[in-house]
């Protein structure tokens, strides 16, 4: 470390009805991988859009290498040297990689042209400098949400930056691939340059970071040396106790088998998938990215066709070719990609909430109104969700809020089988602890859940048994005393 290259003092930030941040203090040195670390609202995101010129400033000041800087607009924060690779993938869908890494900044010919094979040319050696095995010439939308978001991380370092904010990196991300990052940041930060690094998995602060920056309810709690400090401790800086029972899961025999799906193929996807799934059963689904857990799934919720194979709902063949079918078989489905499958950014957290069960609420031609308010009520207590009022905007919550409003949504359903498709992601330690009591209680009840999920312990932990898919097959489904870190990793790398 050598030198503050920025420094945050006092930075307050309000919106409407909202205290975001309440004089949040913050620096960084060059060559430093400073954790920014706090519960689902605490104000991570929005001091980092401050950063970066996305939100002005209401009060504060901001230093970069010791001089005070305004940052007004997106394109100050780059002549700064500042970038941030978003929480929430923010790629053009129908445009190549190579035109959203250089969108607004496409190299030109002497003429003033684009120099189109130049752009492609670059763009191809920053993925192959990645190992990621793509052509530049890819549309984004046929990209996974885990190599969309590599893309956000090479758009970042494209641009030659001195602080590179990234909030959540990794949420999408399996351990091979967070691995790489890590190695990119470790370069990154040989060339000295600073790494503002959010991220609600704890084991990763531990191994990336230098120091970490605890906030509570958008103000400054304390910074302390990765080194010197513990998990507890953090935990309790961060939700200001300690935290016990994290996995909650009381296992008992599961029931009859509600959910059978028979040789599904879905040609170049899906390979002869058999599985069963019980009552009261948590099955979890193991992987690694692009192993074809959500492409099942969508297969299953009529989301996707399929070629062969059949689904039976409790003893009895269905035929799902929507998600209209899925519902009225009792099957939720709580997509992995929450922007663009799953929430109405511009309406309301009640609006969000309540319109999978909308029929439920429309009596008489007319809206149910107080049935609504009390739904979305009951679920913004029972899940913790952060909103100023039910009206509010949930393009406006934070992150791991959104989450919580698809998993609300679908749970006010009452489905028989619910599918969630990494279902913490994004989510705070307290927020998740929250999530797989939840998880517990509904298997208890009876309900059926599969749990896709890209971190092992939550699998481990969670889980009666785990499927381990591999390129499009289930390759191998565990029992819980075999559903290891290493035999997981082993079928789930195509081992035999
Ligand atoms: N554009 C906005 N309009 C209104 N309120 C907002 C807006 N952006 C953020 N907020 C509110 O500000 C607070 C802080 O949100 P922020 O996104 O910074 O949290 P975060 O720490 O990044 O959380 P997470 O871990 O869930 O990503 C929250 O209460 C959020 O609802
Ligand atoms: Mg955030």
């Amino acid at each position: 470390m050598s030198g503050k290259l920025l420094e945050m003092k006092g930075v307050t930030k309000q919106f409407p009805g909202v205290y975001a941040l309440k004089g949040v203090d913050f620096e960084l040195e060059s060559g430093e991988v400073h954790a920014l670390l706090g519960e689902n609202g605490a104000g991570k995101s929005t001091l980092m859009k401050i950063l970066n010129g996305i939100y002005d400033i209401n009060e504060g000041n901001i230093f970069i290498n010791g001089n005070e800087v305004q940052i007004n607009g997106v394109k100050d924060a780059r002549r700064f040297g500042i970038s941030i690779i978003h929480q929430e993938i923010s790629l053009v869908p129908y445009l190549s990689i190579a035109e959203n890494i250089y969108l607004g900044r496409e190299p030109l010919t002497k003429a003033r042209f684009v120099d189109i094979k130049l752009m492609y040319e670059n763009a191809q050696k920053f993925l192959d400098d990645f190992d990621l095995g793509l052509s530049a010439k890819t549309t984004v939308n046929q990209l996974t949400v885990a190599q969309q978001q590599m893309i956000e991380i090479i758009k970042a370092v494209s641009f030659h930056s001195k602080i590179i904010v990234m909030d959540e990196p990794t949420s999408s991300l399996t351990d091979k691939e967070v691995e790489f990052l890590f190695k990119t940041i470790r370069n990154l930060k040989e060339q000295g340059v600073g790494i503002v690094y959010i991220s609600h998995r704890m084991n990763e602060l531990f191994e990336i970071t230098d120091r970490i920056t605890v906030m509570r309810d958008g103000t400054y709690v304390g910074t302390v040396v990765t080194k010197e400090t513990t998990n507890d401790k953090l935990i309790a800086m961060m939700v200001g106790r300690e935290l016990t029972n994290y996995y909650v899961r009381d296992f008992s025999t599961t029931g009859e088998t509600i959910l059978k799906v028979n040789n599904l193929t879905r040609k170049g996807v899906i390979e002869n998938a058999s599985f069963e799934l019980r009552k009261g059963e948590i099955l979890g689904f193991s992987g690694l990215v692009g192993a074809g857990r959500s492409e099942l799934m969508k297969c299953i919720f009529g989301l996707d066709s399929f070629e062969q194979g059949e689904i039976m709902v409790n003893g009895t063949k269905v035929n799902i070719k929507n998600p209209n079918d899925a519902i009225k078989n009792k099957i939720a489905y709580v997509t992995e990609n929450r922007k663009e499958e799953g929430l109405f950014l511009t309406q309301s957290v009640k609006y969000n909430l309540t319109i999978k069960i909308l029929q439920d609420f429309i009596k008489f031609l007319r809206v149910n109104f107080k049935y609504e308010n009390n739904e979305t009520n009951h679920y913004i207590n029972e899940l913790s969700i952060k909103t100023p009022s039910p009206e509010q905007e949930v393009g406006n919550l934070s992150g791991g809020n959104q989450q919580k409003v698809l998993i609300s949504r679908w749970l006010a359903t009452k489905p028989q089988v619910l599918i969630l498709d990494e279902p913490t992601r994004g989510v705070d330690v307290g927020a998740k602890a929250e999530i797989y009591a939840i998880m517990n209680r509904l298997a208890k009840e009876g309900v059926s859940i599969i749990m896709i999920s890209s971190e092992l312990p939550e699998v481990i932990n969670m889980s009666d048994r785990v499927a381990v898919m591999y390129k499009g097959k289930i390759q191998k489904i565990l029992n819980k005393e075999d559903s290891d870190q290493e035999t997981i990793m082993h079928y789930a790398t195509g081992g035999n």
